[in-house]
């Protein structure tokens, strides 16, 4: 689903807060988002589902048993471009930090891959619990922007630490994050992941040790920035991501095929994939007996890469990863020039190392200025450091 950069969907957790939070919502259609309500069944004690529905005009629900034909929880996840939580209570904040999928809120933000935000809002004790500074540390982690409340007077007598903002801060947060999510909304961004195989029999293949993990976040990556994403998957085990639109191919022919119909109209091609450089020259329609099977006769398989540099219009990206073992920088720069790369991201994958990790380190090659190393960092850091390179290309 293409993204609009205005769609907004707003949880109201079950805190006295969320009366301010009516408030919040005008805030954000004068800042032109459309906005859809998903409070939590314990904030209507609070405020009801009317008075949602009369600010936004669309429908509030709280449970994943209303409208159940519509598939809420996914349609509402795969519509919305940023999520904020506001408030949110110590409680909502431990369901989430859980993974829990208790209501409807919960589903969605389980299912749904868009940046978001969190606004909390209780007591300075509650605030300050360890379960609750823990939570909040684990939600930073996994990149939610978690605001801190205010210090000032709370319900009751005391004073401290919990006070909701005022909805001009939370916008002013929230601006921040849209700048640095968005921008590649409107873009086409075709990735390339796993490794092909070449098949020798119906039993055996020539492929290589490529987990995907890397070309996978990538395309998580871009989602997360606002871009319409191609994948093409090669041989993987892991999950698609939310939003992506997938093609799976087992061989180099059938990769071919894939980037034949998406490379064209594509903004940015980011060549993940480990391809097989070679396959058997005949296929055995029948398992070959281990007695025969001594050779097997090859024959070099196309470039992708170099074959589409043709084809590459003006203001068209294209991103080669090179797997090397030795003169990691010299043979990456040979291939960026070799196969008309504007840039390529070196990684020594000597001993095995990166594949199938998590981890990765390299340099990352330029056709037009000088590099940048990339120190042992997350697979999804280098997709972001990657992307934010393409950005600055694409102008
Ligand atoms: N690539 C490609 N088609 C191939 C082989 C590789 O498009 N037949 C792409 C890969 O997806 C990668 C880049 O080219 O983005 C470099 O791949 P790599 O395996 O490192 O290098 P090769 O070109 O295969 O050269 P060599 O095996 O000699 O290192």
């Amino acid at each position: 689903m293409s993204r609009t950069g205005r769609e907004l969907l707003l949880g109201v957790g079950g805190g006295i807060a969320a009366y301010k939070s009516a408030d919040l919502v005008r805030r954000l259609q004068d800042h032109g988002y459309l906005v859809t309500v998903v409070p939590t069944p314990a904030s209507l004690n609070f405020v009801g589902s009317a008075t949602w529905e009369a600010l936004t005009n669309r429908p509030v629900y709280t449970q994943v048993w209303e409208s159940v034909h519509e598939v809420p929880h996914i349609s509402l996840a795969q519509s919305t471009d940023y999520i904020v939580i506001a408030p949110a209570t110590a409680d909502l904040i431990a369901r989430i930090a859980q993974g829990r999928a208790d209501d409807l809120l919960t589903n969605v933000l389980l299912a749904s891959s868009c940046p978001k935000m969190i606004v909390p809002s209780m007591h300075p004790n509650m605030w300050l619990d360890p379960a609750t500074v823990a939570n909040v540390a684990t939600l930073r982690d996994r990149g939610f922007t978690v605001m801190n409340p205010e210090v000032g007077r709370l319900t009751g007598s005391d004073i401290g630490a919990g006070r909701f903002p005022e909805s001009a801060a939370i916008i002013a947060v929230l601006t921040q994050l849209v700048a640095h999510n968005s921008d590649l909304i409107g873009k086409n961004i075709v990735v390339t992941a796993g490794g092909t195989r070449e098949a020798i029999d119906p039993v055996r293949f020539i492929g290589n040790r490529s987990s995907g993990k890397q070309g996978y976040a990538i395309a998580q990556a871009a989602l997360s920035r606002g871009a319409n994403v191609r994948l093409i998957s090669a041989n993987c085990e892991l999950a698609i991501p939310s939003g992506a639109h997938v093609t799976q191919v087992e061989s180099t022919e059938q990769m071919q095929v894939a980037l034949a119909e998406y490379f064209p109209s594509c903004d940015v091609l980011i060549m993940c994939a480990a391809v097989a450089d070679a396959r058997p020259k005949v296929l055995s329609e029948n398992k070959i007996k281990k007695s025969d099977f001594d050779s097997i006769d090859l024959i070099a398989n196309p470039d992708l890469l170099a074959s589409l540099t043709h084809q590459k219009k003006p203001g068209q990206i294209m991103v080669g990863f090179a797997a090397e073992t030795i003169d990691l920088k010299s043979n990456a720069q040979a291939k960026l020039k070799d196969k008309g790369l504007d840039l390529i991201f070196a990684n020594d994958v000597s001993g095995g190392a990166v594949f199938g990790s998590d981890q990765t380190a390299g340099t990352l090659l330029f056709c037009d200025g000088p590099g940048i190393e990339i120190l042992p960092t997350s697979k999804d850091t280098l997709a972001h450091e990657l992307l934010n390179q393409v950005v600055h290309r694409l102008g």
